[in-house]
């Protein structure tokens, strides 16, 4: 009783000012969780599934997820890739427990239905009855009608695509062309060499690692790294663009002498430490494979982040799990032709991405912080105003806020505040 009491008194209603205000209580309502997964995840959107790399052989699977449903990447014996949700058809245990595998084929554990790699189902044990002539499974059982559920399927440069709505536009018209370009700039048909995993589990809501990532501003302050080593500095040349759909991009250019510098912007930056040095700067000094002297990284939204930084090629998975708790899978990659020397730079630099990364490692524990406050204090408002209230617009600076407006509004749109 008292619950129903609480949340017919809830007041869901936007603040006036619009995107430019953020209330508390979109990362703490379990029902508004609820929903986002339903609009957004199983709606008309392209989630990234995982990379073809990384089922290389036939008849292996990776077990991953779509908001918050296990779903599984699998090539088949004739060489083809699918996605198909890890839910048994009978009585709907998963099929698969292990992150990743080779099988001959899909068995389920607890009644030991199997499935071919496209989904289809193959077996049922005791299909006649045992011992006969005991009914079995009914005459008109069609195994064609039983097969595991499969998602619409996109491949693009070796990234795997996924959708469970038949409305879901073409992935190339979902992304749009400039994040398509940003996109074929990194995955641009050469092949994929999967380096390596990590994973984390952040106590916060999935829209808070949104909001981080489309973050600039915090960038350029809460890590000390990134403003130590020059790496990502308010006095770079920066492109910070909104993009249609949720999606976003945000570029800058690598300028090594910024670490030199010291200016009135590096002034305000409290976390730059003038006496920090590094024993091996090559952690810090990329080759401009890209020929392009980008760092970039952009968003499809809802699922994940691209990010090229230097030379570490990384996805960041955003797989919401509840209200409060999000898992964030890293993928790190590079090109099959990689020289040796290419390939240890990779690895090298990745040491600055990651749970433990020298530039992502306060990214976790501020967003605990923050989820803490917002769930004891559902009724307070965020700010969210740098670069203007109003401001939607591509900038030049990364001391904006543009992203995460641009981000409420599409948002607010679609869940229908
Ligand atoms: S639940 Fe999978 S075989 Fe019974
Ligand atoms: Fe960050």
């Amino acid at each position: 009783m008292s619950s129903t009491i609480a949340s017919e008194e809830k007041d869901r209603t936007w603040p006036e000012l619009g995107a430019c205000r953020v209330p508390a209580w979109v990362y703490s309502d379990p029902d508004l969780f609820k929903r986002e997964l339903e609009t957004f995840h199983y709606g008309p959107t392209w989630s990234f599934i995982g990379l073809e790399c990384e089922v290389a052989e036939p008849k292996s699977f990776r077990r991953t997820f779509v908001g918050t449903r296990s779903v599984l990447i699998t090539r088949d014996a004739e060489g083809e890739i699918h996605v198909v949700e890890n839910r048994c058809a009978h009585r709907g245990s998963p099929l698969c427990w292990e992150q990743h595998g080779k099988a001959e084929d899909l068995t389920c554990p607890y009644h030991q239905w199997t499935y071919d790699f496209a989904g289809n189902l193959q077996g049922v044990p005791f299909m006649r009855g045992a011992p006969r002539p005991n009914p079995g499974m009914p005459r008109d059982f069609k195994k064609s009608e039983n097969g595991l559920r499969k998602l619409r399927t996109h491949i693009h440069n070796g990234t795997v695509w996924a959708t469970y709505s038949d409305e879901t536009p073409p992935f190339e018209e979902y992304v749009g062309p400039e994040i398509l370009k940003l996109i074929t700039r990194v995955f641009n048909g050469r092949e994929l060499r999967l380096l390596g995993y990590s994973r984390q589990m952040i106590p916060c809501n999935w829209k808070l690692y949104f909001e981080n990532s489309r973050d600039p501003y915090h960038a350029t302050l809460l890590h000390s790294f990134f403003t130590t080593f020059g790496i990502y500095r308010a006095d770079a040349k920066f492109m910070v663009s909104p993009q249609p759909n949720g999606h976003e991009f945000i570029y800058s250019v690598l300028d090594p002498t910024l670490r030199e510098k010291r200016s009135e912007v590096t002034d305000e930056m409290k976390t730059l430490k003038d006496q920090f040095t590094l024993h091996d700067m090559d952690v810090v000094s990329p080759v401009d494979e890209f020929e392009d002297g980008l760092i970039s990284s952009l968003q499809v939204f809802p699922s994940i982040f691209v990010q090229q930084h230097g030379n570490v090629l990384a996805l960041r998975h955003i797989l919401p799990k509840e209200t409060g708790k999000t898992e964030l899978g890293w993928i790190y990659f590079g090109y099959a032709d990689d020289d040796e020397e290419m390939q240890s730079r990779r690895l090298k630099q990745g040491n600055l991405v990651g749970p433990a990364g020298y530039v992502s490692l306060e990214d976790s524990e501020v967003l605990a912080q923050v989820q803490g406050v917002a769930t004891s204090t559902p009724d307070s408002i965020q700010v969210v105003e740098m670069g203007g209230r109003d401001n939607f617009e591509p900038s030049e600076t990364a001391i904006t806020e543009n992203l995460i407006r641009s981000f409420y509004k599409f948002y607010r749109e679609k869940m229908g505040f």
